[in-house]
């Protein structure tokens, strides 16, 4: 810490709901349908700073959670959210990678994270090792809203192919090819983009306005207005995001995949 304070981390999101593009409003009633099957266990893979595990748990009074992520800072702020909001006992937050999770629970969460598991595909087959019989899984996913062109890909972040996102339709084709059926879809608005694009950036604008003379803000500002760039010319109202609520029906055509 010097006489400027101490500089806002990239990824700290310190003033943001979630870390993907779904709003307070949005995650109560996704939780709400979740949690009416009354889960006992509850899991969530790449859960960020753990809201939506923790909304859950105080929905749910008996049920107990996991919540994983690889960013260690995300796993001390869900670990002290837990502490505010009297669910510490009923939860447990591993900072680590998901890719060898081996448990099973009846609810399994996986919003903005389905990287952890690889793919899109790989990761809702592997949900079915995951989400036991007659459970649920809270599956939202970034999806091309049309197609982007070569201009737009450029515009986005290094390497942006069109083949980094699907088509909404496309990914409710690979649900049920893979052994879900879809109970809820809801789409985000782009309020809730803008509110989470601008929500990545807000720490680091706020540092910047209240320390103008600090060393590095030159260098800050460069790489805020850069990322600020890409959105706005690359995939603003290119991408959207889709959360899903899904049930398992079984291993169908799964064989390809096991
Ligand atoms: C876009 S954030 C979404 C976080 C949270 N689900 C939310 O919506 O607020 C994606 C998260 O996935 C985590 N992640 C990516 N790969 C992972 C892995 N292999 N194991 C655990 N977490 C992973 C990242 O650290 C990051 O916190």
């Amino acid at each position: 810490m010097d006489s400027y304070g101490s500089v806002p981390s990239r990824g700290g999101g310190s003033r943001m709901v979630m870390n993907s593009p779904i709003s307070s409003t949005r995650l109560d009633r996704l939780v709400a349908d979740v949690a009416a099957q009354e889960p006992a266990t509850v899991v969530d893979i790449g859960c960020g700073w753990g809201e939506a595990l923790i909304r859950v748990l105080e929905q749910v009074p008996d049920c107990r959670g996991t919540g994983i992520d690889l960013h260690g800072p995300d796993i001390d702020r869900a670990r002290a959210s837990t502490r505010d909001r009297c669910v510490e006992n009923r939860s447990t937050f591993i900072a680590g990678d998901a890719g060898s999770f081996d448990d099973s629970a009846d609810l399994a969460i996986n919003i903005g994270s389905y990287q952890a598991f690889s793919d899109v595909e790989t990761a809702l087959r592997r949900f079915h090792t995951i989400v036991k019989p007659g459970g649920r899984l809270l599956f939202g996913t970034e999806i091309w809203m049309s197609i982007p062109t070569d201009v737009q890909l450029s515009n986005m972040w290094k390497d942006a192919s069109v083949d980094d996102c699907m088509l909404l339709a496309d990914i409710v084709d690979v649900i049920a090819a893979t052994g879900w059926r879809v109970l809820d879809l809801q789409e985000s608005s782009r309020d809730e983009w803008d509110a989470f694009e601008c929500g990545l950036m807000r720490d680091r604008e706020e540092w910047l306005v209240a320390n103008p003379s600090a060393p590095g803000v030159e260098e800050m500002s460069r790489e805020l207005d850069e990322h600020r760039r890409r959105w706005l010319r690359g995939h603003r109202d290119v991408m959207g995001f889709a959360t899903f609520v899904l049930g398992p029906i079984g291993k169908v055509n799964l064989e390809d995949g096991e």
